[in-house]
Formats: structure tokens, sequence, C-alpha cells
């Protein structure tokens, strides 16, 4: 039943590269800032403020690459299971999209530019207001970092799911 995998339809090429790479930049942001939690050091904030940017732009194509992929067709499963796949998908773009903006906007409104791994800085191009930068600090620890915990806990358990308990070979669409 499920030695399929010659036949299975998988995600483009491109598709599985963002998706991969776009974990292991999350991944890596998220340690950068451990890190800095840690050794208090300005090191991985500057880390983390770049990997986020970088995450960000990532992102951005990302998405263009997905308005021109044509979806693998689904498997087969309950309609509201598809609906809710879709939906967490989605909302999965929509918070690695805000989160890094508003690191950038709780810098910038805070007074400071970000530095790009030493490369170029990205300026303060607003005028800089306590007020904000202390909404968008707020934003993005207390409200998006939960939900993007719990919507890829989610994710990866839906995952594991498929590969386990269904055993639909789903796992190898984004191999
Ligand atoms: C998707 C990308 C990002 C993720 C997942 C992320 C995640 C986090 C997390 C988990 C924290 C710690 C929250 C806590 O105190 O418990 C944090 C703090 C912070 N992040 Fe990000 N971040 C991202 C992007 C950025 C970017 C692009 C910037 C700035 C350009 C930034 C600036 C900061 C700063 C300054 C703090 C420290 C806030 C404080 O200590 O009050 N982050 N981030
Ligand atoms: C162990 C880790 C992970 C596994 C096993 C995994 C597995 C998968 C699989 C199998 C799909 C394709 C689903 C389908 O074809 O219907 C998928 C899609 C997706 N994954 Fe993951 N994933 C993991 C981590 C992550 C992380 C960390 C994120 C971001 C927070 C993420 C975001 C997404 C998104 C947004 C899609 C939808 C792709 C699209 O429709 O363009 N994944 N994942």
């Amino acid at each position: 039943m499920n030695n399929i995998n010659a036949s299975v339809s998988k995600w483009s090429v491109a598709s599985r590269l963002f998706h991969w790479i776009s974990a292991v930049l999350l991944l890596v942001t998220w340690i950068m800032i451990l890190l800095y939690q840690n050794l208090d050091s300005n090191l991985y904030i500057g880390l983390h403020k770049a990997f986020g940017i970088s995450l960000l732009c990532w992102m951005i194509a990302r998405v263009i690459n997905r308005v021109f992929t044509k979806a693998p067709p689904a498997l087969p499963m309950p309609k509201w299971q598809l609906l809710m796949s879709k939906l967490s998908h989605f909302v999965l773009y929509a918070l690695l999209i805000a989160m890094p903006l508003a690191g950038l906007l709780m810098s910038v409104y805070g007074g400071r530019p970000v530095d790009i791994f030493g490369l170029f800085q990205i300026p303060i191009f607003v005028t800089p207001d306590r007020g904000l930068a202390r909404f968008y600090n707020d934003l993005h620890t207390d409200i998006i970092w939960p939900m993007i915990i719990a919507f890829t806990l989610l994710h990866i358990a839906a995952a594991f799911y498929h590969q386990l308990v269904k055993k639909d070979n789903l796992m190898a669409r984004m191999k």
C-alpha cells in the first residue's frame, strides 16, 4: 500500500529548498536569541537580527515562488483536514513574515539601525518613538512568537501523524 515512493508527486525542487532553508533560518534565528539571553553578548543579538532579516527576504522570495508553483495534487483526506492544512500553511507564511517585520520596526522605532553581518546597515527609516518600539517589542515577543511555536508544533505533529499513523507518505512530498 505504501511502497508508492516512486510515484509520489513531490513539491518542486525550489519549493522544497524554500521550505527546508526557511526551517533552518528559523532555528538559527531562535538559537541566536537563546545565546544572547544566556551569554548576554551583543554579538548574538546582532546575529539574531541579521538572520531574522535573512528569513524575511527568504520568505518574500518564497511567496513569489509559491505564486508561480503548481502544488502537487492533494492526498485523499477529509475535507476539513485539507482546509485546516491550507489555513495553517497560510498562517505560517504570515507569521514568518510578520515576525521579522515586527523585529525590524522594534529596532528602528527604538532608534537603532540594523547591521546585516557587517556588510551594510538598514538605516533608521522612521522617526524613533518609544511607544511604538514597545508596541512592536510586545508584538514580537508576546504575540507572534507564541503563535509561531504553536503553529510550528501543530505542523510538525500533523506531518508525523501522516507519517506514522496514516502512513500515507505525505512527508515524501517535501523531502
Ligand atoms: C523570524 C524571525 C525572528 C524570530 C523567530 C525572532 C524571535 C525572537 C525571540 C523568540 C525573542 C525573545 C523573546 C523573549 O524575550 O522571550 C526575540 C527577541 C528580540 N528580537 Fe527577534 N526574532 C526574529 C527576527 C528579528 C528581527 C529581524 C529583529 C530586528 C531587526 C529582531 C530583534 C529582536 C530584539 C531586539 C529582541 C530582544 C527584545 C528584548 O530583549 O526585549 N528579531 N526575537
Ligand atoms: C520537522 C519539521 C518539518 C516537517 C517534517 C515538515 C513537513 C512538511 C510537509 C510534508 C509539507 C507538505 C504538506 C503537503 O504536501 O500538503 C510541509 C509544508 C509546509 N511547511 Fe513544513 N515541515 C517541517 C517544518 C516546518 C517549519 C519549521 C515551518 C515554518 C515554521 C514549516 C512551514 C511549512 C509551510 C508554510 C508549508 C506549506 C507549503 C506551501 O503550501 O507552500 N514547516 N511541511
